[in-house]
This record gives C-alpha cells, sequence and structure tokens, in this order.
C-alpha cells in the first residue's frame, strides 16, 4: 500500500524520473545555447535541457530526462498541450513516440535537425524541426502533422513549438498597445498559471500586441546581464503564446498560430506545416540576444539583409490625397535638392469610378485617377529619373472599399457574410486569399504595375484592415480554415513576386506596425514601425523593435509630428532606415541644410548604423534621456545618439559610459548632423580618448534642456 501511494505521489507530483534510454542524446546547439532531447525507456521524446551551452560533451549523459518534449492533449499531462487532434472516428487522444533523428548542414554554420515522433495506435506522425545558427545563436523551430487515416482529422491546437524553462523566477516583458502607439515594453512576474499573449486580428494582426516576447530568468530583464530568452513567431496572421507555470514552478512556453476558431481538418497525406519560432538564449541579457537576432536577420531573413538600403521622401503627410502631376513634379525637386535617392508616392494615386480621393472609396481599382495623372505612372517615373530621383509606389493589394469597382465587380472574393450587414474598419474589408483566384488577382497588381512601368523601384505595402466579418464564400464548409489559410494564400502571392522579381525592395506597412514578422520580413526589406512619427514617441518605439529587428529593417521618416526641432526629428530618425515625409520647402533654410548635410553623413555612416552592432546605453524608460550606439563590425567607427526628453529639474547628470569598442584603440569624438555655423557644446568634441576610457568612464552627454539631441561619430585613429 506504501509503494502504490509513493508512485502515486510521485506521478502526481510529476517527480518521476523517466529514465533516458540507450538512445543517443539530440543535442541541437549553436556556439552559446544548448537545447537537449532525450529518449525515454518508455520512447518518449523528452526536453532535457535548454541553457548556457555545456562544455564537455560527456556530461550530456548525465542530465535527467525531463519533460515530455511536444506534450499531447488527451493523455496523462495536465497542462497546456502543445497538440490536439482529433481522430476521424472521434477519439480525441494522441501519445507520441520517438522513430528517428537525423540532421544535416544545409549550409556552413547552420545543423538542421529533424526528430519524427508517431503514435502506435492511429497513424500520426509529428516531425519536429531545428535551425541552429551557430555563430549568431538563433535557433529557429517549426513542426509538421501529418496522418495517414482513412479520413480528415481535426487538428484543434497545433503548435510551433513547446520549450520547458526551469527557474526559481520567470519575468515576461511583452509588447502592446495600438495604432501609433506600438511595441510598449511591459514586464511582468509569471507565477503559477497562465498568461497568453495573443492576437485575433487576422490581417494586421500585431496592431494590438506583437509577436515577440522576452522572458528573463531568476531576475527582470537586463541590458548586458542574466539569462534571457527572445522568441518571436514568424506568422502574418493571428499568434498565440502561452506562458505556464505549473505546480512545481516549471515553465512552458507555446507558441504558435492562435488556435482560436482555427480548427483544422487534415486531409490525409496533406502537410500541416506550422509557421516558425525562433529566438535566442542570451547569458549576458537583452543587448546580446538583439544583437544575436540583428545578425541572424541580415544574414539569413531580412529580404536583402545584407544589400543597401534607399533614403527617400515620401508624400503621405505632405500632401494626404491632395496632389496632381505638377504638384508631384515639383516634389522630385525637393527630393533632388534634398539629396534622397528615390520619392515614394503614396495613397490617392488610384481609381476613377470612385477616385481614390479620401480613403472612403476606390481601393481595389488599380489604374491611376486620370483627372489627377493624366499621363500616368509613366510620366512620374520619367520625370524623377530624369531629377536622378528613383520613383516607388504606395499599394494596399490586399483590401477593397465597399465603393469600388473590384467589389461591384467580385463581392464573393470578398470576406463577408453574405447575408449580415458588413462591418468596416478604415472603410474597408479584406479580401479573401484563400481563394487562388484572389491570390492571381494581388499578384496581378504588382505584376501589371511591373510590366507596365518597369521604373518602379519600390513598393509600399498597405493593409490597414483587420479581418472583419469573418466568413469566406470560397472555403464553404471549411470556414475554420480562414485565418490559416488566408495568411498563406498571402505568403503565395508574396512568394510569385519574389520569383518574378527578385530584386524589388518593399516596405511592409500596415497601417503602422500592425504586421511586423520574421516570416513577412522575408518578402520585405523593411517595415514601418509606426504612424506616429514624432521623435519622442519614436524613441521608445524604436527602442522597442529594437530588441528584435535591425535598424536596417526599420523605416524612420522626418515629418511634422511633434513640435521639436527638425534637428530632434532628423537625429531620432537617423537611428533606422532614414526618410522624409514632410514639405522640405516649407522649413527654414537652416534646417534644409542640416537635413541635406545629415543625409550624407547617413549615406556615409550607413556600414555602423544599418549594419553594425547596436549597443543600447540608456533606456528612455529609465531614465529622462536615452542613448544607443552603433559600432561597426570592425569598431573602427561608431555612432553615438544621445537625446535629452524631458529632464526634471537640477537632476544628477551622470557621463554615458560607451560599450562595444577596442579597449586599447583611441577614438575621436566629433559631434556631427550641427547646424551650419554653429559649435557643438559637448566638452568631449574634438578630444580623443581609448576605448578603455570611453568604456569605462564614459563622456558628459546629457543636459537638463528638454528634447535636445547630439549625434557622436566615434572615429579610431
Ligand atoms: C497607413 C500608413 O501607415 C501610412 O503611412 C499611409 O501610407 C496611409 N496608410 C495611406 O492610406
Amino acid at each position: 500500500m506504501k509503494k502504490i501511494l509513493l508512485i502515486c505521489l510521485l506521478v502526481c507530483t510529476g517527480a518521476w524520473q523517466i529514465q533516458a534510454s540507450g538512445e543517443k542524446a539530440i543535442r541541437i546547439s549553436t556556439d552559446q545555447t544548448d537545447l537537449v532531447f532525450k529518449v525515454g525507456n518508455n520512447g518518449r521524446l523528452y526536453q532535457s535541457y535548454l541553457g548556457s551551452k555545456l562544455l564537455n560533451e560527456s556530461d550530456i549523459d548525465q542530465l535527467p530526462a525531463g519533460k515530455e518534449a511536444y506534450i499531447t492533449h488527451g493523455m496523462e499531462d495536465y497542462f497546456e498541450p502543445a497538440i490536439h487532434v482529433v481522430h476521424n472516428d472521434g477519439n480525441p487522444s494522441l501519445l507520441l513516440k520517438y522513430v528517428s533523428h537525423t540532421s544535416a548542414n544545409p549550409q556552413p554554420d547552420v545543423t538542421e535537425t529533424t526528430i519524427t515522433l508517431k503514435d502506435e495506435v492511429y497513424p500520426v506522425v509529428v516531425k519536429l524541426y531545428f535551425d541552429a545558427f551557430e555563430k549568431e545563436n538563433i535557433i529557429k523551430t517549426h513542426t509538421e502533422i501529418t496522418h495517414q487515416e482513412k479520413k480528415p482529422v481535426t487538428l484543434f491546437k497545433y503548435a510551433s513549438s513547446l520549450l520547458h524553462v526551469n527557474s526559481d523566477k520567470y519575468w515576461l516583458t511583452e509588447f502592446s498597445g495600438d495604432w501609433a502607439h506600438e511595441v510598449n515594453m511591459s514586464e511582468t512576474p509569471l507565477n503559477f498559471g497562465k498568461k497568453i499573449v495573443d492576437t485575433k486580428l487576422g490581417s494586421r494582426a500585431d496592431m494590438f500586441c506583437s509577436p515577440f516576447f522576452i522572458l528573463a530568468l531568476d531576475k527582470q530583464a537586463q541590458e548586458n546581464q542574466g539569462d534571457v530568452l527572445l522568441g518571436t513567431l514568424g506568422w502574418t496572421g493571428n499568434f498565440r503564446f502561452t506562458f505556464e507555470v505549473d505546480q512545481q514552478n516549471g515553465l512552458r512556453i507555446i507558441s504558435g498560430i492562435n488556435p482560436y476558431a482555427s480548427e483544422y481538418r487534415l486531409d490525409p497525406k496533406e502537410i500541416f506545416r506550422t509557421p516558425e519560432f525562433i529566438f535566442t538564449y542570451s547569458t549576458e541579457g537583452k543587448g546580446q540576444a538583439s544583437r544575436n537576432f540583428h545578425d541572424w536577420a541580415r544574414k539569413y531573413q531580412l529580404k536583402d539583409g545584407m544589400k543597401d538600403r534607399m533614403t527617400l521622401l515620401n508624400n503621405w503627410e505632405a500632401t494626404y490625397f491632395d496632389f496632381n502631376e505638377d504638384k508631384l513634379v515639383a516634389l522630385f525637386d525637393e527630393a533632388r535638392h534634398l539629396g534622397v535617392d528615390m520619392f515614394l508616392l503614396d495613397d490617392g494615386w488610384f481609381a476613377n469610378k470612385y477616385p481614390r480621393s479620401s480613403d472612403h472609396q476606390g481601393l481595389g481599382d488599380w489604374e491611376e485617377t486620370k483627372d489627377k495623372l493624366p499621363n500616368g505612372i509613366g510620366k512620374l517615373v520619367k520625370e524623377a529619373n530624369a531629377r536622378g530621383v528613383k520613383f516607388g509606389l504606395w499599394i494596399e493589394p490586399e483590401m477593397v472599399n465597399p465603393k469600388s469597382e473590384l467589389y461591384e465587380k467580385h463581392r464573393d472574393w470578398v470576406i463577408r457574410f453574405p447575408n449580415r450587414e458588413e462591418y468596416y474598419f478604415r472603410n474597408q474589408l479584406v479580401l479573401d486569399l484563400s481563394n487562388p483566384e484572389v491570390q492571381e488577382y494581388v499578384f496581378g497588381i504588382v505584376d501589371n504595375l511591373l510590366t507596365k512601368y518597369p521604373g518602379i523601384a519600390y513598393f509600399k505595402w498597405d493593409c490597414n484592415s483587420p479581418i472583419t466579418n469573418i466568413y469566406s464564400s470560397y472555403l464553404k464548409d471549411k470556414q475554420s480554415h480562414l485565418y490559416v489559410d488566408h495568411v498563406r494564400g498571402l505568403y503565395n502571392v508574396l512568394e510569385k513576386i519574389a520569383a518574378k522579381y527578385p530584386d524589388i525592395p518593399m516596405m511592409l506597412c500596415s497601417g503602422g506596425g500592425g504586421r511586423t514578422d520574421y516570416e513577412a520580413l522575408k518578402y520585405f526589406t523593411e517595415f514601418w514601425p509606426s504612424d506616429n512619427t514624432d521623435p519622442v514617441e519614436r524613441i521608445f518605439i524604436q527602442w522597442g523593435y529594437s530588441q528584435f529587428f535591425p535598424s536596417k529593417s526599420m523605416a524612420a521618416h522626418v515629418t511634422s509630428w511633434g513640435k521639436q526641432s527638425v534637428k530632434f526629428r532628423v537625429d531620432v530618425a537617423m537611428m533606422c532606415k532614414l526618410g522624409f515625409d514632410i514639405r522640405v520647402n516649407e522649413m527654414k533654410e537652416a534646417d534644409q541644410q542640416l537635413c541635406r548635410n545629415a543625409i550624407q553623413n547617413f549615406n556615409r555612416l550607413k556600414p555602423a548604423i544599418l549594419e553594425g552592432d547596436l549597443y543600447r546605453l540608456v533606456s528612455p524608460y529609465e531614465k529622462q534621456h536615452s542613448a544607443v550606439m552603433y559600432t561597426s563590425k570592425n569598431k573602427d567607427k561608431a555612432v553615438l545618439f544621445a537625446f535629452d526628453i524631458h529632464p526634471r529639474y537640477s537632476e544628477n547628470l551622470r557621463p554615458v559610459r560607451l560599450q562595444g569598442l577596442k579597449p586599447a584603440a583611441r577614438y575621436k569624438i566629433e559631434e556631427i548632423n550641427l547646424h551650419q555655423g554653429s559649435q557643438s557644446r559637448l566638452n568631449a568634441n574634438g578630444k580623443v580618448y581609448s576605448g578603455d576610457y570611453l568604456m569605462k568612464v564614459g563622456i558628459p552627454l546629457f543636459s537638463s534642456s528638454h528634447t535636445v539631441s547630439h549625434v557622436i561619430e566615434i572615429t579610431e585613429q
């Protein structure tokens, strides 16, 4: 009796130690991290370890088996499962056993591991894929589910990843907000129970929260020390992260498509491939973790991640819908005078029956409005090019205004209920990309424009509405596939564009940062972080996104939002991919001169700002100041951005310690982006210091004035 009680106690508390079988452990390693799986003596797969890399191979044998790796619904686990399948006989159980694993090197420094699991009662196979990017310390993982049952099975849950983490304390940073108020970072402790971060918006899915998180172990996340796990899902639709702390204080993190209203009927032999969950485990805090992501993104994920970026002048805030050919040509002159690479024509250039004179109509009718542009886009491309300026164009191809010819002709292409009044977000509806005919139509928008006007050098691809009225006339009795198949349809379109036009740069925009994920960024060179370009707000917004995304991927424009000086606005925008969206001619001559000068500085300093290592020195969340610096890969050049935001009266101001320099090297400090004729007020300006001094003692950069900024070029002597 005593023995039975003991066994029950062990099982019920989860303390039952599964013996690892004679199988070799499956070790997924980067240069810094190990993720180890083991096969138990019951044939099931266990996650044995996740953390800092183990130095001795022999220590792997000592690891306890750990917790089941990809937990299934219907068996003995009491917490959230990774997968929930209902077989065609109505049985909801799944028990996965290890079958095999393989490992390959598709590229140098990248190891791809595949673990195959199978149910012995029902013919369901689950494959877990892991790509370890050794140098960048990134692991990318996804799952594939298939079956050979006679009829479809239904997937109720289908996670990309389940990770177990063990620590005394957990702190979660989430990134939430709203339109023009994106990625506010807030950190909360995780105690027993569940915390879910998810979205149900369908398209522009990140409007209220972003598909990435920071998990800190033991203590709150710090910039330069401590264990943190940064994770993100590459999925341009509904996502869900579940953090669940169990009764033993173990944490499981389940990441994937949000299964909300998305049961998926999987046909025999059909493959259900989940999106990729991408993470890094850093023992040196958030700063190093972000640099891991930036390096990996530039090298492997972001479209043209290793290529240059164009500066631009956009006309959205300069004109809104109110422009014509003459006005635009005048703006091309301003672009040339400013010295940017490209002019970007925004919303309002299309539709004739219902001209796009406001956001109430025209979306879907992608022909130039004759009244506004009698000579079409071709003439605009020609005029821009004649001034040495490239021409880019705004489109919003996934959407339709009910007041459009497209809607009149193809109501069946629209996500809407056939029997209910429509609900609109920004007066528009979403096209049904689960329908291949609609995919072809959306591809055709880009294809037709580029065929007719091969001079178009860039697209800004917008997406302003979430999915409302969720119903597809194409999917018929498979309505619960819509959220998933819509996103897959979008990828089909983007894939086709990438295949036919591999070199066209595109900006991912979604009414600001309503879409920012690494799967979309395979097809986009940059994204629009927010419609809020008030530079003070942007300091926070750029800080937030910089946790995961490199500066090269973030478009930052100087506009007339905010009351700060032009210099302050330029300095903030120059921390990312610099652009302008302002009436340049209406600025004072001294400010115009400053902008021209800043563009030249930016072009010269791109190797540090866009390709270098980011060090976040002073957080705007902690102080009334902020500072970041970018150091070129060989550490011979750095650019430092320092901002006084709204300092308190008589603050104690400390010197700012720099990072990422060579201690023994000597560096000259020079303030740049100054108005012509004005002198730097920084004491350090013009002086030479050792890297050691700059990193240990630092230099005074802050003042008690409001919204003052400095850009400092640091050059090895
Ligand atoms: C929302 C975008 O975020 C803006 O930059 C602008 O392109 C408008 N859409 C145009 O409608």
